[in-house]
């Protein structure tokens, strides 16, 4: 890892990935979350430092060990995830594959809520939580220069997936088919469409290592092709 750091065709690039679920709490025992283990992100910031990048991967709560050579950066909640994340800019490129919870419970009780009586179910008010990435990509004066998003979809996924890449105006978008019958989520594998300007490109079923190489690869070509 030290000569790729040297010599790597991503040596001196600084990247920046978000990685594995959010917990959004609602009192000291429970919260709400999305599904994620956070393989495919842990596998990207790993790929990038092996072609020489300085990687910090900022993380959610997954149980994946820590990889080696990497600024690791653990956090709990979605705004953790963006406090961490605006403090790891400037970078030249951001991935963010976390499953950011897209809601928060408005107030988290500083006590265990109980049952009552009546065993009528507490109401939950939720608030929207704020979007990392769109935040990356409107940043007025430390934009990344690519910023690759991630979109798990479950129906429909390549129009989901284009109209989500111009949505939140990130470079590319690696979209991903997570109903349950395809057992990427969780799994060791993938498969994916990568989505650029130039259109989409539709990978086939690899391990998720495999889908970090590759796309750490199309990574470097960006790099060596930047402006000088
Ligand atoms: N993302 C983020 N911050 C959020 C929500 C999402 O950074 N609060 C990022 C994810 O890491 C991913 C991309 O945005 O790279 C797409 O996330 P996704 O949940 O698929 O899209 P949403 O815009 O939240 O739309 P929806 O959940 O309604 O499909
Ligand atoms: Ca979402």
């Amino acid at each position: 890892l030290r000569a790729a750091r040297e010599n790597g065709p991503l040596s001196g690039l600084r990247a920046l990935v978000t990685a594995g679920p959010t917990h959004e709490p609602l009192d000291p025992v429970r919260y709400l979350a999305n599904r994620s283990s956070g393989r495919q992100g842990y596998a990207i910031a790993q790929a990038l430092a092996a072609l020489g990048a300085d990687v910090t991967l900022v993380s959610g709560p997954v149980t994946l060990a820590a990889p080696a050579a990497i600024r690791l950066v653990r956090c709990e909640t979605a705004q953790e995830m963006q406090a961490h994340v605006m403090q790891a800019l400037p970078c030249d490129v951001a991935v963010c594959t976390a499953a950011v919870a897209d809601w928060r419970p408005e107030t988290e009780a500083s006590q265990k809520i109980k049952k009552t009586a009546d065993m009528r179910a507490p109401a939950l008010t939720l608030v929207p939580n704020p979007d990392i990435l769109a935040q990356l990509c409107g940043h007025a004066t430390a934009r990344p220069g690519l910023v690759i998003g991630f979109a798990a979809e479950t129906e429909t996924v390549e129009a989901h997936a284009q109209a989500k890449r111009l949505r939140k105006g990130c470079d590319w978008l690696v979209a991903n088919d997570v109903s349950p019958q395809t057992g990427i989520m969780g799994g060791e594998e993938n498969e994916v469409l990568l989505i650029t300007p130039d259109g989409t490109e539709t990978w086939p079923r690899m391990s998720k290592q495999e889908v970090a190489a590759q796309l750490a690869e199309r990574v470097a070509r960006w790099w060596s092709a930047r402006p000088a």
